[in-house]
């Protein structure tokens, strides 16, 4: 078998044959160590707390870059150059609108309907309205088709997020703005209203331009797998998208952004005890987990919470106030740290332990913790399903350890016995 080299000092053993020469198949749950692809895109290396996207360190994207400018790095390959940040965020503009028809869905839509479940059918129902990545082979079509879904699925996901927080909010839809970038224009479509112009604040833009590069991308995690898997099948890109935006929901994937906020919440109102919660999440009778800590990659602190909890932290000597939720947290995460079951197992606070806290410094709800983290891994998607495109890979199929019977037989119910 071929032991294939990659970069980093990373080193794959090719077991696409094994079965041909043995008869014997890997078993891997939860695709612990199995790659299914090469990728050129983000690198992590969970033992030393690095992330990367095309070699570049998130640290100096966080520092110096746009949401805009790593949408463009991680989809095509490169920083763009003057020109083509131009034209990207020309198209961006262009295909920021939802076709109108569209708009109907959201008076149909109950007013308590999660926000993830309105984005990902809204995800899908574009691919009733723009056919541009159909085929009738099957096969992918052309690259400006492909540009242009492109430019519509990054922009009108932000249109989505914003326009199902106006149906929430009972208030009319607020309409993207060419005049505005990208986040601004998040903000002003979410917080403006006819009677009420939204003041866009540069230091909530440059938040929001942080958090969203911080999620857009993450190798092979459980969302962009199912993004390949779905797509692998030569489906569109838009139904691949949203059975992304279906796997990044839960509650051990981007949901967990929520969900920390909520315990927080449940923290403080209860006024429970620090060391009860640590005691009911190392507790093996309960099913309770600590929301936002441990990563199935990295066993030492999460760069990129590193990044956002410098931001809190931040904020808070500037505004000299404690959010109680951001005092919870830092308890909780001074425990952990020194608290043996989490220190042997290499649990540490993971992206979403203190992103929520951010968000809520932006005014957005909680229910929407995670379509922002949708937003933000959108291009990280893109990205990856394109590799997947270029490199004409194959049809997703894993195999199974069948434990079931060896052979039965159909028995009539009359004769059946329980
Ligand atoms: N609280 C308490 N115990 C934990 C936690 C936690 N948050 N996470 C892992 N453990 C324990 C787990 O019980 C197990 O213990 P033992 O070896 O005694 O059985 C051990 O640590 C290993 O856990 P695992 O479930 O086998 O690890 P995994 O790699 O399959 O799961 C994880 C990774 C992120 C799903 C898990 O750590 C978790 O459930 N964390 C809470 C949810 C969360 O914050 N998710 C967001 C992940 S980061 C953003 C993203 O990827 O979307």
């Amino acid at each position: 078998m071929e032991i294939i080299k990659g970069s980093n000092g990373n080193y794959g053993l090719d077991i696409s044959n094994l079965r041909a020469q043995t008869g014997l198949i890997t078993y891997d749950p939860g695709y612990q160590n199995t790659s299914a692809y090469k990728s050129a895109i983000s690198f992590v290396d969970g033992q030393q707390g690095i992330l990367r996207y095309r070699g570049i360190p998130i640290e100096e994207l966080a520092n110096h870059s746009t949401f805009v400018e790593t949408a463009y790095l991680l989809i095509y390959g490169h920083l763009p150059t003057k020109n083509e940040l131009s034209v990207f965020s020309n198209y961006l503009n262009e295909y920021s609108l939802l076709h109108e028809d569209m708009i109907h869905f959201f008076h149909n839509i109950p007013q308590q309907a999660h926000p993830m479940a309105t984005l990902s059918m809204m995800i899908n129902s574009l691919s009733i309205f723009y056919q541009d990545v159909f085929d009738l082979e099957g096969q992918f079509t052309q690259n400006e088709s492909l540009d242009i879904t492109i430019a519509r699925l990054i922009s009108t996901i932000r249109t989505i997020a914003a326009f199902s927080y106006k149906k929430f909010k009972g208030e009319p839809f607020v309409y993207p703005r060419p005049d505005l970038r990208y986040c601004a224009n998040f903000l002003n479509m979410m917080f403006a209203n006819p009677v009420k112009p939204y003041e866009i604040d540069e230091e909530y833009v440059k938040l929001l331009n942080v958090l969203l590069i911080l999620h857009a991308d993450h190798e092979q995690n459980c969302s962009t797998s199912t993004v390949k898997l779905v797509g692998s099948s030569r489906v569109n890109l838009y139904a691949s998208i949203c059975a992304g935006i279906c796997a990044l929901w839960g509650p051990l994937h981007g949901g967990a952004n929520q969900k920390v906020i909520e315990m927080l919440h449940w923290i403080h109102q209860g006024k429970i005890p620090v060391t009860e919660i640590l005691e009911k999440a190392k507790s093996k009778s309960e099913s309770f987990r600590l929301m936002g800590v441990g990563h199935r990659v990295y066993k030492t602190y999460d760069p990129r919470a590193a990044i956002i909890r410098n931001i809190c932290m931040k904020k808070l000597i500037k505004n000299k106030k404690l959010d109680p939720l951001l005092e919870i947290a830092l308890e909780l995460e001074e425990r952990i740290l020194h608290d043996d079951y989490f220190v042997e197992r290499r649990l540490y606070p993971n992206v979403d332990f203190y992103s929520g806290l951010v968000y809520r410094l932006l005014g957005i709800p909680t229910n929407m913790f995670t379509v922002m983290f949708a937003i933000g891994r959108m291009p990280g998607w893109i990205a990856q399903w394109k590799e997947m495109r270029d490199d004409n890979s194959r049809i997703g199929r894993p195999r199974q350890l069948y434990i079931g019977a060896e052979e039965a037989h159909y028995i009539p119910m009359e004769e059946r016995r329980i």
